[in-house]
């Protein structure tokens, strides 16, 4: 098996794009469409979704791997982000991916954290953004220069980061830029809990309460039909449970405007919850139909 492109600057990266497209019209695909996966690296069976998807609706799937700094804070986990660029290399091989941007910091900062930035508005400001300030900023602002250098026609977010799919679809809506947001559904370990990066932080204690996140979107989901203060106090009834998860924040939002519910919404929403777990930070969002 040949593995995908690996580029590391953006000339390289445009290169291999351009020959990609026109490597595909040789092969009597007309209008190639590209698909870009944009990701942190540390690769799961989640990223790898994205990718399978991507190959669903691309004839070419390009996957961006940079730990962004500009979405990180001051006490977050910058430097022990997990970095295994060799390890993800094959598995986006395997994964049939056809090129891999990796740039270094200096490629994408080359002056040093941008001066112009893309902000998100209220939206970017509530749950993960008041938990984890700019942190929005630094996404959309990356997302946007990703976009900018790899041109694609396509670009695939994770359900699981509900207020950045959110985020991202009203920057590319307001900015007008020429791509389709394609989402795809959280991949969750058997037990309920969604993979994330971060997951191979959790001690073997941490793990097993972790599933309490899943837990209390389930008993949301059960309460739903009893209205919004019913769900809400279910959720936290069963997160109550285990002394291990310190609760950030348990919300309900309408997906339309992503601003939380009042008590006489009726329809879908969506349920988020964020909480730390073992000192690991992970979120976890579902649908859920209020009554
Ligand atoms: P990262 O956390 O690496 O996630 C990359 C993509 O994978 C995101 O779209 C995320 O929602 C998706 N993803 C993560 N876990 C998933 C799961 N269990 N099931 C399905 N999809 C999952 O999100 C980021 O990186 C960054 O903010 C980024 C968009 C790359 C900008 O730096």
């Amino acid at each position: 098996m040949t593995g995908p492109v690996v580029a590391s600057d953006i000339d390289a990266i445009r290169d291999a794009v351009r020959t990609a497209r026109a490597d595909a019209a040789a092969r009597g695909v007309a209008d190639a469409r590209v698909a870009l996966v944009p990701t942190m690296g540390a690769l799961h069976a989640g990223h790898l979704a994205l990718v399978q998807r991507a190959r669903e609706v691309a004839d070419v799937v390009v996957v961006s791997i940079f730990v962004n700094p500009l979405q990180f804070g001051q006490a977050e986990d910058l430097a022990a982000y997990p970095r295994t660029l060799e390890s993800d290399v094959a598995l986006l091989a395997e994964a049939g991916a056809d090129l891999v941007f990796a740039p270094t910091e200096q490629v994408m900062y080359p002056n040093g954290p941008t001066v112009v930035r893309i902000t998100g508005g209220p939206v970017a400001s509530q749950l993960e953004g008041a938990s984890r300030r700019g942190h929005f900023e630094g996404v959309l602002t990356v997302v946007a220069k990703l976009l900018h250098i790899v041109g694609p026609d396509a670009v695939l977010f994770g359900r699981k980061d509900a207020q950045q799919v959110f985020l991202v679809q009203q920057m590319v809506r307001d900015l007008d830029f020429p791509v389709t947001v394609e989402v795809v559904d959280t991949v969750r370990d058997t037990d309920g809990l969604a993979l994330s990066s971060r997951n191979r932080r959790l001690g073997p204690e941490a793990r097993i309460a972790a599933r309490a996140l899943h837990g209390a979107l389930e008993a949301a989901a059960s309460a739903a039909d009893r209205g919004v203060d019913a769900t809400i106090a279910a959720a936290q009834a069963s997160l109550m449970g285990e002394p291990l998860v310190a609760l950030d924040y348990f919300a309900i939002v309408d997906p339309g405007t992503f601003q939380p519910v009042d008590d006489g919404y009726r329809g879908p929403a969506r349920v988020l919850v964020a909480a730390t777990v073992g000192g690991t930070r992970l979120i976890d969002n579902d649908t859920v139909v209020l009554g």
